[in-house]
């Protein structure tokens, strides 16, 4: 069975790549992520989202090293998170892992990943 630390050598930076930019994409046009993300820095944003995930997920620790240590429900702190947020967040993430057209093991790690990840960083019931 593959594990958490095994997932950057299955879909490799790649991998990674082509699952956040199908995230990233649908996030402009999104009434409720979309104005939340900064418009002037999505490609910023894009980056800062793959180099958790490759560090994450078994590979190269490149955001801890740009951003420290993660402590991501403190970065959210400044985002209304509601229960429509983190389902809209993961509704898009869900698309995105069908549109990456990853191994089906990595798709099931990653998915269950992000949906406990989203649930954990709520921080308003409304
Ligand atoms: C639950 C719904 C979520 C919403 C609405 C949300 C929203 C946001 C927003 C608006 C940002 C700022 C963009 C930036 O400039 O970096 C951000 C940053 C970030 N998010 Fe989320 N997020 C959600 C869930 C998640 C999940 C599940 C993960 C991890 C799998 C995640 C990982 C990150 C990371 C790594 C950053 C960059 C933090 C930094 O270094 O400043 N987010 N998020």
């Amino acid at each position: 069975m593959l594990s958490e630390g095994d997932v950057y050598a299955r879909i490799g930076e790649e991998g990674f790549q082509r699952l956040v930019a199908a995230f990233y994409a649908q996030v402009p046009g999104d009434d409720i992520l979309g104005p939340m993300y900064p418009a002037d820095d999505l490609p910023g944003a894009e980056q800062r989202l793959r180099d958790f995930l490759v560090g994450r997920f078994g590979g190269p620790r490149r955001y801890e090293e740009a951003r420290g240590h993660p402590r991501l429900r403190m970065r959210h702190m400044p985002f209304k998170l509601n229960q429509a947020a983190r389902d809209r967040w993961v509704q898009l993430m869900d698309r995105a892992l069908d549109q990456a057209a990853l191994p089906a093991d990595a798709v099931s790690l990653l998915r269950q990943f992000f949906h406990h990840m989203a649930t954990f960083l709520m921080n308003t019931p409304s």
